[in-house]
């Protein structure tokens, strides 16, 4: 492993031989030596370097003040100090503080240099390892991103084509189907729901009656209480209708469910019998702002009386804590 070190020491007879002593280790390490720390410090910031031995004694600045400005410049630089002193205890505060790793009593023994550096060279390795590491997952991170954006731009180009399709079928459908899009971010957003049960409810809300549209005209156009027989069984079938229109396509899993969904309600009582928490809040929302949306736009019901009736379906039709907020905005928007 290539190990780059500097050694930073006024009398350049001191640096030389401990240049010579550490190359004498190992082929793989690579040493310069300075006579000051400022050029010292001018070379960090020019070159990269593993290691820094300075002497604690210099001119220009202590070897503590240096290896603090030396941390600025690479906090995983490992610094050994050097020094003519032997007894260590008046130096350890300062060699914490500046973050030093080793120490070198001169005059020194080869054999103490080799275990230093051995340990010095295992200190660098992790840390490279950790650092290809850390450059492994920001790739990796990256690569999902550009994932995401690939998926988003498919799903969007899917959406778009199953709205032309709704719209060629269907406008009111099409305006039926945005316009629930609209009413569920606006109750969702005041429901605390994470960014991606958002983007969910959003894609369920824009494809929910997709089933409708395949469905003849006479039971996209007749409310579902004038329904009997044949024509009830078929018209209850456009959710599943629905799903597998999506079931081919990336990205709709999660949506599917709570298109799968959006006829249910709150006390069990929909077209497959879940009730309460085991209905997702998105679905439950949804369920609102659909029958919402149905009831003024296409069986003439007004704002302030069809909201009366909802209160009464508080707890039956509806999940009381999304009536609560739905009723809530609406009446401050209007
Ligand atoms: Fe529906
Ligand atoms: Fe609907």
């Amino acid at each position: 492993m290539h190990v780059n070190i500097l050694i930073v020491d006024d009398d350049l007879k001191i640096a030389d031989l401990l240049k010579i002593h550490f190359m004498s280790l190992s082929d793989e390490l690579h040493c310069k030596t300075v006579t000051s720390c400022t050029i010292a410090l001018e070379m960090l910031s020019a070159e990269s370097f593993d290691i820094v031995v300075a002497d604690y004694r210099m001119p220009d600045l202590s070897g503590i003040e240096f290896f603090r400005r030396v941390t600025s410049y690479n906090p995983e630089i490992v610094k050994i100090l050097f020094s003519g002193f032997s007894d260590l205890s008046s130096l350890e505060d300062e060699m914490t503080k500046a973050d030093i790793a080793y120490f070198i009593s001169k005059p020194w023994q080869l054999a103490q240099l080799r275990i230093m550096l051995n340990s010095a060279i295992k200190l660098i390795s992790r840390a490279r390892t950790l650092r290809a590491l850390e450059e492994t997952l920001r790739d990796r991170d990256r690569q999902i991103i550009k994932l995401d954006e690939y998926i988003r731009r498919n799903l969007e180009a899917e959406i778009a084509s199953l709205g032309e399709i709704l719209e060629q079928s269907s406008r009111p459908l099409a305006r039926h189907c945005r316009r629930v899009a609209v009413l569920t971010a606006q109750t969702a957003s005041r429901m605390n729901l994470s960014p991606a049960q958002m983007d969910t409810l959003q894609l369920a809300s824009l494809c929910h009656d997709f089933g409708l549209a395949l469905m003849p005209e006479h039971l996209r156009t007749t409310p579902e209480a004038y329904l009997s027989g044949p024509d009830q069984k078929n018209y209850r079938n456009h959710p599943q209708t629905a799903v597998r229109i999506l079931r081919g396509l990336d990205g709709f899993n999660a949506a599917m469910e709570l298109v799968a969904l959006h006829h249910e309600n709150f006390d069990g009582s929909g077209y497959l019998g879940l009730k309460g928490d085991n209905l997702p809040i998105e679905a439950r929302i949804l369920r609102l702002c659909d029958y919402y949306d149905e009831e003024t736009q296409f069986n003439g019901q007004a704002h302030q009386d069809l909201l009366r009736f909802m209160k009464t379906q508080s707890g039956k039709i509806f999940d009381p804590a999304v009536l609560e907020v739905f009723e809530s905005f609406m009446n401050k928007a209007r």
